[in-house]
């Protein structure tokens, strides 16, 4: 049982405590829930590992180019001997205890802001003890970023687990620049409103000087929210607060396109591509879903509609098979456990009713694949379908983009990810319309060539344009350009 709430309050300590010698102090400090790095015991081997994607990629270059160090969780109670560097970088973990990670990370963090911020999909729960030891893990990542930045330095602070972390920080260290971005989608005022810590999670982000989003949407309804429930005034772009100037704006994320590239074009990959379609049957068309097994992602809607098109005739088992990747994720979370048993029901009762011998309509897997592994994925893929009730960005829609180097392969893709703001070419849907979605698929399959190759060169040419790497240093120009 955890300990009564008012014994794990820590309190703050005053200002000119900050111990770390000065010279050791970084003028680049990135906070993020997790670390770079993770533990993983696979293939008989025990040890860290950089954590896969293109953000920890581009993170870590702008701290290689800054003099900089990153403050994360390890992402594991047990380990607590998370390595003290990585790629030339300075890494600082800041751990949990099991009860903490319990009402911090599942609790506060993800059964009360993840649905919140996705358009409550699920009702999200409000407890009292989650709030305060959210409130005490950020102070704890706070104190540690006052620690190891240098005078007049800069903190980027990462997404919705550490919204109070600005406001906490100015306390501590007035001197710094701090930014803060949020990667998942900032919800209407009607939704914010339902928080009961609403003001207090206000004045945490208002901490910041530079406040980004995915999308402009997302950054209007965060502004107009502070003017309603803070004292700030201004504009969705700059807000006035406290006697200081908030930047606040869009800063769409994207992904590593030049490594995505080189990966779609090495023979050894794109030879992959191919055994993976034989494998597969040599089917006429393979669609293709990935996502983190997430109640968010419209999975089961998408195999619904699916269904319905072998149901209908519009696909057939013998020509047609979908690829459905769910990697596994916050998997002591009752409501993704639930998720994936669903799921994994109505795949099976797909396959029982619309298979064939050796032959199931959707090839379902559970498992973390190698990035190497998806690019052939998306190579091999004709449709990909992405289909989120709402994301803030969907990165998986921009990497199967970025894969077709022809200029096939067609997205059907949902209006309430972030990424259809600049993926016009893609088949738009609305995720809660099966029809919609079944429409969206039929149209993708018949798409003549000359279109398939209009809308994919009309997405890659928007990704190209900014890169992961473009991305971090246009946060990191715009908060220098803060303040001044
Ligand atoms: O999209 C938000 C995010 O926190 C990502 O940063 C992360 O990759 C994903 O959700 C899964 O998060 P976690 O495993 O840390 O709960």
């Amino acid at each position: 049982m955890s300990k009564p709430v008012a014994n794990r309050v820590r309190p703050v300590p005053a200002q000119g405590l900050i111990s770390n010698r000065e010279s050791e102090r970084a003028d680049l400090v990135v906070v993020a829930n997790r670390l770079p790095v993770q533990h993983s015991s696979s293939n008989g081997s025990e040890g860290w590992r950089p954590s896969p994607g293109g953000l920890v990629s581009a993170l870590t270059a702008v701290l290689q180019s800054r003099n900089g160090l990153w403050i994360g969780w390890s992402g594991t109670s047990e380990h607590q001997d998370a390595p003290l560097t990585f790629e030339g970088i300075r890494l600082k973990a800041v751990n949990f205890s099991k009860a903490e990670f319990d009402d911090f990370y599942l609790g506060f963090s993800n059964a009360t802001l993840w649905p919140l911020y996705h358009d409550a999909i699920r009702a999200p729960t409000f407890h009292r003890a989650w709030w305060q030891t959210y409130s005490n893990i950020n102070m704890r990542y706070a104190i540690a970023a006052a620690e190891s930045v240098a005078p007049g330095g800069s903190v980027w602070i990462h997404d919705y687990q550490l919204q109070l972390v600005p406001q906490m920080l100015r306390q501590l260290r007035p001197d710094v620049r701090i930014g803060f971005f949020l990667h998942i989608p900032f919800p209407p005022i009607e939704l914010f409103m339902q928080l009961p810590w609403r003001r207090e999670i206000l004045a945490g982000l208002l901490g910041s000087d530079l406040i980004g989003f995915q999308v402009r949407q997302a950054a209007s309804n965060f502004s107009r929210m502070a003017r309603r429930q803070s004292s700030a005034t201004g504009t969705d772009s700059s807000l006035d607060f406290h006697g200081r100037v908030i930047r606040v704006g869009a800063f769409p994320i994207s992904v590593d396109c030049e490594q995505i590239v080189a990966l779609a074009n090495d023979p050894t990959i794109r030879a992959r591509a191919r055994e993976i379609r034989k494998d597969l049957g040599d089917p006429e068309l393979v669609l293709l879903g990935v996502d983190r097994l997430d109640y968010t992602k419209g999975i089961q809607q998408r195999i619904k509609a699916v269904s319905e098109l072998f149901q209908d005739g519009s696909l057939s088992a013998d020509k047609h098979i979908m690829v459905q990747v769910a990697v596994p994720s916050r998997e002591t979370d009752a409501h993704y456990d639930l998720e994936r048993h669903s799921l994994e029901q109505i795949v099976s009762e797909v396959n029982g009713e619309h298979g064939l011998v050796g032959r199931p309509t959707i090839n379902y897997l559970h498992q973390n694949l190698p990035f190497e592994e998806l690019v052939a994925l998306y190579l091999a893929a004709d449709i990909m379908i992405v289909t989120p009730f709402r994301d803030g960005m969907n990165l998986v829609a921009k990497e199967y983009v970025m894969c077709r180097t022809d200029l096939t392969g067609r997205l059907v893709l949902s209006e309430f990810a972030g990424a259809a703001a600049e993926l016009g070419g893609a088949f738009m849907v609305n995720p809660h319309d099966l029809e919609g979605i079944k429409e969206a698929i039929r149209l993708a399959i018949i798409v003549g060539p000359k279109e398939e190759k209009d809308r994919m060169s009309r997405m890659r040419r928007k990704i190209v344009r900014r890169n992961v790497y473009d991305w971090a240093e246009s946060f990191l120009a715009a908060l220098q350009q803060t303040g001044s």
